[in-house]
């Protein structure tokens, strides 16, 4: 960071949550304005969140790396979620490596987090684009006493516990895509891919993927997008920490994973619903090569999508994109 880089976080930190004005930090620091903008610049490129309020001045938010198991753990009061948590600087995927470490036994409510994914997976094969330091790449490990048919119930959980974080950490208003993507604002923010182990009765375990677009800007994202994608710094206009992301994160969905075990999945059902985008408009469901049109009316218990015909036949969609038609 550098001698006068480490001033200048040090000032800011003592300030706390105040804002200190460009042209105090440039008197303390005896350089000019310009160069404590420079400064803030080349802090932030290294990863420190700072806010910068034109003509007021500049806010410390994060350094650049709180993901450790004992920053995430000692802000949040989880049963289950975190009970272990696995933290890499780098991996191939986390659903890969939670996988792995579930095969191995590891106990439910294990999270696995990486700064950087080189093989990051999305839907339906396709690749998620995973830059170091920026976003929240994360699995999930859970024991679900269920049968194999109601396992896609968990990624309600999980899109569900996405928009509570997101509400939670910035003042937007996430909703959901079916099956299960984050959307703000009409770009995707965060995307979800569950993975399961199973015999014909019985699930040996599921794992929640989830990744959050958090602080990447609009050049990392990779060009010809299927769909426009957006994090929660463009939407918001400011960086935000992950480490509160990560926590509002495990507390929505340890909340939210403990009223389905006692409750059942109708509960959480209901909730996904009033979140849905889809709920009542007219979608084209695409998948391989073949489409289903017709007005999205719900979801049923296992989750498919329920797409009346204009023949009111009603069918059932189990994987797919959704373009809405109106
Ligand atoms: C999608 O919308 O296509 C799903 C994206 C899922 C990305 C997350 S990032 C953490 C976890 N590990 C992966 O390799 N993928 C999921």
């Amino acid at each position: 960071v550098g001698r006068s880089g480490e001033q200048l976080v040090a000032l800011l930190h003592r300030a706390g949550k105040a804002l200190v004005s460009g042209e105090d930090l440039s008197e303390q620091l005896g350089v000019s304005r310009t160069a404590v903008w420079k400064q803030v610049a080349g802090l932030r490129s290294r990863g420190y969140l700072i806010e910068a309020v034109p003509g007021q001045g500049y806010r410390f938010l994060a350094s650049p790396d709180n993901l450790s198991p004992g920053a995430i753990t000692s802000g949040i009061a989880t049963e289950l979620v975190g009970r272990e948590i696995v933290v890499y600087d780098q991996v191939g995927s986390t659903n890969t490596e939670a996988f792995r470490l579930a095969e191995g036994g590891a106990v439910e409510g294990t999270v696995v987090l990486a700064d950087y994914q080189s093989g990051g997976k999305g839907r339906l094969g396709r690749s998620w684009e995973s830059p170091a330091g920026v976003n929240i790449y994360c699995s999930i490990i859970l024991r679900p006493p269920i049968l194999p048919v109601n396992a896609p119930q968990l990624t309600f959980i999980s899109s569900l516990a996405v928009c509570r974080a997101i509400e939670a950490v910035a003042t937007l208003q996430p909703s959901i895509k079916w099956p299960n993507d984050i959307y703000v604002g009409g770009s995707k923010v965060a995307g979800l891919l569950n993975e399961m182990s199973a015999e014909m009765e019985k699930v040996n375990f599921i794992i929640l993927g989830i990744g959050v677009n958090v602080n990447m800007t609009a050049e990392q994202f990779p060009e010809g997008l299927r769909h426009p994608a957006t994090s929660l710094c463009i939407e918001t206009g400011r960086p935000l920490a992950r480490l509160l992301v990560i926590q509002s994160l495990l507390t929505a969905l340890d909340d939210l994973y403990l009223q389905y075990r006692s409750e059942g999945a109708d509960p959480i059902l209901r909730q996904w619903e009033q979140r849905s985008l889809v709920h009542g408009r007219r979608v084209r469901v695409m998948y391989q090569d073949s489409s289903v049109q017709g007005v999205a009316v719900g979801i049923d218990g296992t989750g498919a999508l329920l797409v009346m015909g204009d023949d009111g036949v009603v069918e059932r969609v189990l994987a797919g994109d959704v373009a809405l038609e109106d």
